[in-house]
């Protein structure tokens, strides 16, 4: 099947990849020219496991093409994807002029019948929006072709993105077109073979799906936030809690682990947009409310136990620091929990001496060059001479470090673990002193 998509970021270039990957023709199409021409020479924008092959090999085999000709990507598809930004506007609601524009730059072009697909997390209302943006666009151009349009929320993660686009736990598709829905399932068919995982259902419950998934997950972490804060206070131990309230299956593990505030380019953005949409239809989302101060109290607590230890100044001091991207397997540091303790610690006047196993070009490329961060080659390089170690990302290279080094390479014997990456008692009785999430014992 002939499919565009929209947008070459993190959803658009996966999405690309893994539909041309099963022998779909794709363009996909861009206003960057840099990404495009990058692209075309074999480089790949993001850092995402198992991308960059398929990206290659479909590239190389002319299933999967680039450009920033809108009128070529348009004429091209019988289906296209919209997977461009919808970051926050100024008051935390989505921006959506990107989508919009997309949309009009589609009538524009089209000269057939197409299916016109959201794949950017929008909010509620917004296919009304696209359906109106085309219209216009169609009407001011006296054209009378015909379009669907499809709300197919997108449900990948970072650092698994190729992962979760070819085996998706569910296909969500908000339409009420049965043409529409034919056409999709049969793009959707290699991604659905086992057991039908397509979820078809009316557009706006499609875009609410979308965020109330992510808010569920936001909600999660922050109740277990919560719950580390009241564990520190009371003397108990979260990560107990944790497996123990994990193990009841009405529960469950996942996204139950504390640390220091979730990041990254949805949950931040995607619950701030609902509370904002929330309040546009006169009601109060108190939880979500709560979940993002939650949150953002969260991802100043390193910076609180550090100055605790140090007696309020750290003037002077340099701090080595594993981790910058808000979570592992990725180069992404949107909305990182380690942008914030940096930027305090800076604050403070300290330095750091960082380490991240992608992420470094993304902090150079954020931050420039300033006397206060030094970027280093290694993990045991960011400790030579720091005052104290912090780890912000649970990368698997930090999980199990020679902390007789970490010892002898700091000038005090200190660690602030963001992450619960490491056993209580064990650092007792190596001698570290030991601040981690809701351990009462290591405080
Ligand atoms: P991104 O910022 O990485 O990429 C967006 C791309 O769209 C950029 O390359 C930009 O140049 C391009 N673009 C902007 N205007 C354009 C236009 N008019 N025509 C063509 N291209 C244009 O964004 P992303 O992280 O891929 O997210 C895209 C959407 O998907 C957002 O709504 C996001 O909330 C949602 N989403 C993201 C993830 C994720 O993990 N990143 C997961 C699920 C859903
Ligand atoms: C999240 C969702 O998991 C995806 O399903 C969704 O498609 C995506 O947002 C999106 O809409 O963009 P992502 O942001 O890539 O994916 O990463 P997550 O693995 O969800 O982690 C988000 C943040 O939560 C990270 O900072 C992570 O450290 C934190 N987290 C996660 C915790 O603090 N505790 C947990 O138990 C899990």
């Amino acid at each position: 099947m002939k499919v565009t998509v929209f947008g070459i970021g993190y959803v658009g270039l996966v999405q690309g990849a893994v539909l041309a990957e099963v022998g779909h023709d794709v363009v996909c199409v861009d206003v960057n020219q840099a990404r495009v021409d990058d692209l075309e020479q074999g480089i790949i924008p993001i850092y995402e496991p198992g991308l960059e092959p398929m990206v290659k090999s479909n590239f190389e085999q002319g299933r999967l093409n680039f450009t920033t000709d809108a009128k070529k990507g348009v004429e091209h598809g019988e289906v296209i994807f919209i997977a461009v930004g919808t970051p926050p506007d100024e008051d935390g609601s989505a921006d959506l002029k990107y989508v919009l524009a997309v949309a009009s730059t589609i009538a524009e072009h089209m000269q057939d019948r197409k299916i016109i697909v959201t794949k950017s997390t929008v909010p509620v209302g917004t296919s009304d929006k696209v359906n109106a943006a085309v219209t216009a666009k169609l009407k001011e151009l006296n054209k009378a072709t015909e379009y669907d349009v499809v709300s197919n929320p997108e449900f990948l993660k970072e650092g698994a993105a190729v992962n979760d686009c070819m085996r998706p736990d569910r296909i969500i598709l908000g339409t009420s077109s049965a043409k529409a829905e034919k056409t999709l399932r049969q793009l959707y068919a290699p991604f659905n073979r086992n057991h039908d995982k397509v979820i078809v259902m009316d557009i706006r419950s499609a875009e609410l799906t979308k965020y109330a998934a992510n808010c569920m997950l936001a909600t999660k972490i922050s109740f277990m936030n919560e719950m580390s804060n009241l564990a520190e206070r009371f003397g108990a131990d979260i990560e107990n809690v944790r497996k123990g309230i994990g193990s009841d299956p009405r529960i469950g593990y996942q996204f139950i682990y504390p640390g220091c505030g979730y990041g990254g380019s949805c949950f931040p953005k995607d619950v701030q947009a609902l509370i904002r949409s929330a309040n546009g239809v006169g009601y109060k989302a108190q939880i979500l409310e709560a979940v993002e101060s939650v949150n953002y109290a969260q991802k100043e607590k390193l910076f609180s136990y550090i100055m605790r230890h140090f007696d309020n100044d750290i003037s002077g001091k340099t701090i080595a620091l594993w981790g910058l991207s808000f979570k592992p397997n990725t180069d992404d540091m949107r909305e990182a929990s380690s942008r914030v303790l940096m930027e305090q610690l800076w604050q403070a006047g300290a330095k750091v001496q960082a380490y991240d196993p992608e992420a470094m070009e993304e902090t150079q490329r954020i931050y420039g060059l300033r006397d206060d961060l030094s970027l280093m080659g290694n993990k045991e390089q960011a400790l030579k001479g720091a005052d104290c170690l912090v780890v912000c990302t649970e990368w698997q290279a930090f999980r199990a470090p020679d902390f007789d080094l970490i010892k002898t390479s700091l000038k005090q014997p200190v660690i602030f673990d963001g992450r619960n990456l490491y056993d209580v008692e064990d650092m007792l009785e190596r001698g570290l002193h030991y601040y981690a999430i809701g351990r009462g014992k290591s405080l």
